[in-house]
């Protein structure tokens, strides 16, 4: 599994402190979550703060938008210098249009699909994404426990990714730990985002044994 750690579970306070972390312990992607009030109820960070981690770090960043309307505020974010931008079906009715925007920005463009959102929501925009993100809990906070419809879903998108010749990467994000994302990965899933997993102890270990799944 590529690691993707998710800073919804690092200190607020010292958010370049625990990145630096991060990339010194082995992480492959760093995984913000972007949430407006609005899609979700929590409330994070804006384009600002994407725009303050590219700063500091080279690793692969993925923005999760869990923002209503996403086509009224992606430029912004593309500006930030992200590398990839993930968007919800559930909170836009331009999804594809959008993920062309993403695209013809040079960047890399995701679907995330809420736990309770069909796969054949996202079936006619699988052409232009280089990543499907599972949201495999209930969405909008950290350390919440992992839910086994997931794995129906990853099982049936890796199935079309085969079948039509495809080449995105399937991520997993939520109450993932060794235990689920061994379960993920036999699902088919590539990339595993954990918050709470891998800050609850030694980050290291954390990190090479979701690496090793
Ligand atoms: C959940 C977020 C996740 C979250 C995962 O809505 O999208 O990225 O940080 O956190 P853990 O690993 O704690 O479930
Ligand atoms: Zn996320």
């Amino acid at each position: 599994m590529i690691v993707s750690a998710s800073i919804l579970s690092a200190d607020f306070l010292n958010l370049e402190r625990d990145i630096r972390l991060l990339e010194e312990k082995g992480t492959e992607f760093i995984h913000i979550d972007i949430m407006d009030g609005r899609f979700v109820t929590n409330i994070t960070w804006g384009p600002a703060t994407v725009k303050a981690i590219r700063k500091i770090t080279e690793l692969p960043i993925e923005v999760h938008l869990m923002i209503a309307e996403p086509e009224r505020s992606i430029k912004n974010y593309l500006d930030s210098e992200a590398d990839f931008f993930v968007i919800h079906p559930e909170s836009t009715q331009f999804l594809r249009k959008t993920l062309l925007e993403i695209k013809n920005a040079g960047k890399k463009a995701g679907i995330a699909l809420k736990l309770e959102t069909p796969v054949d929501t996202i079936r006619h925009c699988l052409d232009v994404v280089d990543l499907v993100l599972f949201v495999t809990c209930d969405e909008g906070f950290g350390g919440q426990s992992f839910h086994p419809l997931s794995l129906e879903k990853i099982a049936e998108v890796a199935k079309w990714r085969k079948e039509y010749k495809l080449n995105f990467q399937i991520e997993v994000d939520g109450g993932i730990n060794s235990e689920t994302a061994a379960q993920c990965k036999a699902a088919g899933a590539d990339i595993a985002v954990s918050g709470s997993f891998i800050f609850r102890d030694d980050i290291q270990e954390a990190i090479e044994r979701l690496k090793s799944v």
